[in-house]
């Protein structure tokens, strides 16, 4: 299993450039089998989320050519309508899968995601939502079965604002019959790159990125070109990297218009920042002061960048209190981020943070992408040396990191099982 080495202790500068969004690519490339055209995306970040994503909608018969960052898709064709337990086990996103295929081919039958390192995450309202269009739901041996001769419009009301199962019932409700109305979708910017794709196609939808969408189903989509936008979180994580090491970073295109509360966040935490269109000017010369952060759905701040906030407060003076509505267990990286001399207790979905503490470098385990993104924040701020385990985790969603980190100045490697040191580019 692959480790990742780092020497802390450099201040990082430089220039990143960021990805486009796994959490948009993955719902856009499912949704390619909404339809038989050619489908050509381009800023697919090389992850291995995506890479998994290419392979179920191989698996589902789609033709499906990556290069570098495009993607190549045509689903003319599709011979199965089964998303088997080997992929949505490495990939909860796969069940992304699910309302295209009822759509279009009438059936799915798509392995039951498990729990995962950061709480239960059913997917209730996604089957929920699919029944109220006419869906027959069932579950067997730990598969959803869904049949649908043509699903049919309806007035769905989500629980809970829900990311893939709003991207979920937006696809399903792009082919159905009459009209369909989403309240309290959820309101990510991923949801409306995913509906300005679909209405390229030739979609019928109105409201992406509000709590009400309302889509009026069409007989069929066509093919069409897309570019994903920026990941608002590979963004956020390297502004981070350069606020926790007290250094000058400049992110090239990403989208600071996606980013209000993180941004407004750090700038409560003191750091400084230049924003342009496209491009963040991070300067982090000042001293870092303690805050308080509620994760919620979008607009609101992202769990997604809870991780590192907490890894940064460390850094800060004063008690920072971070709050996670989100997720009911994400604070795996708390007990490893302590082993490294943090002084974090977590109360419930609170973590308390007594800040200003000099981290130093020891091995740690990652548990899940986001908090093995917090560990390496910590290594890059840590004296000496830390080892991180299961980076695996990270490969998931992060395109290129240590290659990026160094251009930034640091000092980090990856290590094969079983080999002294092998960079990898
Ligand atoms: C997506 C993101 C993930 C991010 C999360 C929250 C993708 C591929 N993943 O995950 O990175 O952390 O949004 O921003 O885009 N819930 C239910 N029933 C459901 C569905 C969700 O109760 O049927 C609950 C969940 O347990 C959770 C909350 O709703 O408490 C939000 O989860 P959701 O938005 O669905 O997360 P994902 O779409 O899985």
């Amino acid at each position: 299993m692959d480790r990742t080495i780092i020497t802390g202790g450099t201040p990082l500068r430089g220039e990143v450039q960021i990805s486009g969004a796994k959490n948009a690519a993955l719902p856009i490339l499912a949704s390619t089998i909404l339809g038989g055209g050619e489908c050509v995306i381009t800023n697919v970040p090389r992850v291995v989320d995506v890479v998994t994503m290419g392979k179920l909608l191989g698996i589902l018969g789609a033709k499906v050519h990556y290069e570098d960052n495009r993607a190549v898709i045509n689903a003319a064709v599709i011979t199965s309508t089964q998303a088997p337990y080997d992929l949505v086990k490495t990939m909860r996103a796969s069940v992304l899968v699910l309302g295209p295929l009822l759509a279009r081919w009438g059936e799915a039958t798509v392995s039951m995601p498990g729990g995962c390192a950061i709480g239960s995450r059913p997917v209730n309202l996604h089957l929920a939502g699919l029944a109220k269009m006419g869906a027959d739901v069932s579950m067997e041996h730990g598969y959803i079965r869904a049949k649908a001769k043509r699903l049919t419009g309806a007035q769905i009301y989500c629980d809970t604002p829900t990311v893939t199962g709003t991207e979920n019932l937006m696809m399903a409700a792009s082919l159905a019959q009459g009209t369909t109305v989403i309240e309290n979708a959820a309101k990510e910017p991923e949801i409306v790159d995913l509906a300005n794709f679909l209405m390229k196609r030739g979609a019928r939808i109105d409201g992406a990125g509000s709590d009400v969408i309302t889509i009026e189903g069409v007989r069929e989509l066509h093919g069409s070109d897309h570019d994903v936008i920026p990941d608002r979180i590979e963004a956020g994580t390297y502004l981070v990297a350069g606020a926790i090491t007290r250094g000058a970073v400049t992110l090239n295109r990403c989208r600071p218009n996606h980013m209000d509360a993180l941004l407004m966040k750090l700038r409560e935490a003191g750091v400084e920042m230049q924003v342009d269109k496209e491009q963040i000017h991070l300067n982090a010369a000042s001293r870092l002061k303690g805050i308080d952060i509620r994760t919620l759905p979008y607009p609101g701040f992202p769990t997604d960048m809870q991780a590192q906030m907490v890894a940064l407060m460390t850094a800060a003076e004063g008690t920072s209190v971070i709050t996670e509505t989100v997720f009911e267990s994400r604070f795996m990286h708390v007990e490893e981020l302590r082993r490294m001399g943090a002084d974090i207790k977590v109360e419930g979905n609170r973590a308390v943070v007594t800040g200003a503490s000099r981290l130093a470098g020891a091995p740690v385990m990652a548990s899940d992408l986001r908090a093995s993104a917090g560990l390496v924040l910590a290594g890059l701020a840590a004296e000496g040396t830390t080892e991180i385990l299961r980076v695996y985790h990270l490969d998931r969603g992060y395109e290129r990191m240590e290659e990026k980190l160094r251009g930034l100045g640091a000092t980090i490697s990856r290590h094969k099982e079983g080999t002294a040191s092998a960079e990898i580019h």
